[in-house]
């Protein structure tokens, strides 16, 4: 549960109202926005430095951080004992309900699982979840032409033999005689079929082919980003066993997907039949893809290679693999390029609203907001009638919607209304009508997009109302 008591204490009503005028010269009173939450220790409360308060967990690369505008972020550890952060930004710590504050308004992942995050909890809160896929493509996909490498010719069994003749003092005396032990072929020329063409498989088809490989692929569910990135050859197929038929290497880059119509064992024995008999495959997917079994007797019976990033009981030791120990996405570049993904997914949705790469909300691109408007956006229940109450509320208020935008993923539903306050020519309470729309039945948040940073915020949880 969310730690509304600690919230609580913290919390008293406010007492400062301000006015802003806008450029249209009529007066709305935002004192609600504009100075933030209503607390007694206001020497305490950090929103008063008009700043996003980003909590991270884990330790998050240094450059990504810095992706965030210092003038209207600050950052903070986990050590950070506060009741006011407005977002999350994680690794691999496995979040606590508890550890989501009431202020919370989006959580994102650095990388592309997001199994340390509640997030049925999270879109049940109406808080967004973000992750960065492909931010580790570069560093995976530049393992995979490795491991082609690796499996070409016997370079891990030639580093252990020169090992093996140091240690006895043979090298130079041997090597000559022995090299033969560890011939090998060129890729230039050679098939490359690639399974899934993703982020990952999408650039090694494109990086290989400028090796002078030829490229066959499978992939039913081809984006329009992935299929921009193929190269201008390849050969495309209708299933697996059609791509893989005549390929000297295949690469599988497609997610494990446990269950009825998963990819569990997807590479098994009816596959791996279709192989030649010297094919090479290249597991930097998941473990769980391959049928070792059926692996270990294809490599028992020919000269094929595996060469895979995952532990495998059956196959660790076996002459013919090469198993790494999940290296795929460990460089710096990658955990630079995720922490700065995150953050500027984060960045964006908090000042503007847009939503991109979130594993619970809709994808949400915005067009810019007309001068003078105020950008509201409103989560709630995606059920019937709450989209109409919602814009009653405005109505009510004569308040003109010049632009709205409204979205739904699952249980739960996002607007952005863009409000031209001019068509009505009295004061407007931001604080009443900000209220009432959260409180309106199946709302469960509301937000004042290009207010103070920080503040803004409003929330129904169970029909109590928090801001
Ligand atoms: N070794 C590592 O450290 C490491 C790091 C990152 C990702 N990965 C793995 O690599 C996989 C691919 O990553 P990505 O970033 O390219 O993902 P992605 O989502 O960009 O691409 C996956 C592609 O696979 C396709 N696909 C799904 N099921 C398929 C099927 N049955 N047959 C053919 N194509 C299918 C999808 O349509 C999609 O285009 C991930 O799922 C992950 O498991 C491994």
């Amino acid at each position: 549960m969310i730690s509304l008591a600690n919230s609580a204490a913290r919390r008293s009503l406010r007492t400062v109202s301000q006015v802003r005028t806008l450029s249209s010269g009529i007066d709305i009173d935002v004192d609600h926005y504009s100075s933030g939450w209503n607390i007694d220790d206001i020497g305490e409360f950090t929103a008063k430095t008009g700043k996003y308060q980003i909590k991270t967990f884990n330790k998050i690369s240094e450059k990504g951080l810095a992706r965030f505008n210092p003038e209207k972020f600050e950052i903070m550890g986990s050590d950070w004992d506060s009741t006011n952060a407005n977002a999350i930004l994680l690794r691999s710590h496995k979040l606590q309900e508890s550890e989501i504050d009431v202020s919370v308004r989006a959580i994102a992942r650095c990388g592309a699982g997001t199994n340390n995050v509640p997030v049925a909890r999270c879109s049940e809160l109406g808080i967004p979840v973000f992750n960065t896929p492909g931010a580790n493509a570069n560093a995976v996909k530049e393992l995979v032409l490795c491991g082609m490498l690796l499996g070409s010719r016997r370079i891990v069994d030639g580093v252990n033999h020169m090992k093996d003749l140091g240690a006895q003092g043979l090298a130079k005396e041997r090597v000559e005689k022995d090299k033969s032990m560890f011939g090998g072929q060129e890729i230039k020329g050679k098939t490359l079929a690639v399974i899934g063409l993703g982020h990952i498989g999408a650039s090694t088809a494109r990086d290989a082919a400028a090796l002078g490989m030829d490229i066959v692929g499978y992939d039913p569910g081809l984006s329009i980003d992935s299929a921009l990135k193929l190269p201008n050859e390849i050969d495309l197929t209708d299933s697996i066993a059609s791509a893989v038929a005549n390929a000297d290497y295949i690469s599988i880059n497609i997610p494990y997907i446990k269950g009825e119509n998963g990819t569990h064992g997807i590479i098994g024995k009816n596959v791996i039949s279709s192989f030649k008999p010297n094919a090479v495959l290249l597991n930097f997917a998941r473990g769980e893809l391959v049928d070792s079994e059926a692996m270990k007797e294809f490599l028992d019976n020919g000269d094929g290679r595996y060469v895979s990033d995952f532990p495998d009981d059956l196959l660790w030791d076996h002459k013919n693999a090469v198993i790494l120990p999940h290296l795929g996405a460990s460089t710096e570049e990658a955990e630079d390029a995720a922490a700065a993904m995150a953050a500027d997914t984060i960045s964006d949705y908090l000042q503007t609203g847009t939503i991109v790469n979130s594993v619970n909300f809709p994808a949400v691109s915005l067009p810019a907001r007309p001068d003078g408007a105020i950008r509201m956006s409103v989560i709630n229940k995606n059920q019937p009638g709450v989209l109409a109450s919602i814009t009653d509320v405005f109505a009510k208020a004569k308040l003109n919607i010049v632009q709205q935008i409204n979205q739904s993923r699952g249980d739960v539903a996002y607007n952005v209304l863009d409000i031209d306050p001019t068509a009505n020519h009295e004061a407007i309470s931001m604080k009443d009508l900000q209220k009432e729309l959260t409180m309106t039945d199946g709302v469960l948040s509301s937000r004042v997009v290009f207010g103070t940073p920080g503040c803004g915020y409003a929330r129904n949880i169970d029909g109590q109302y928090w801001v």
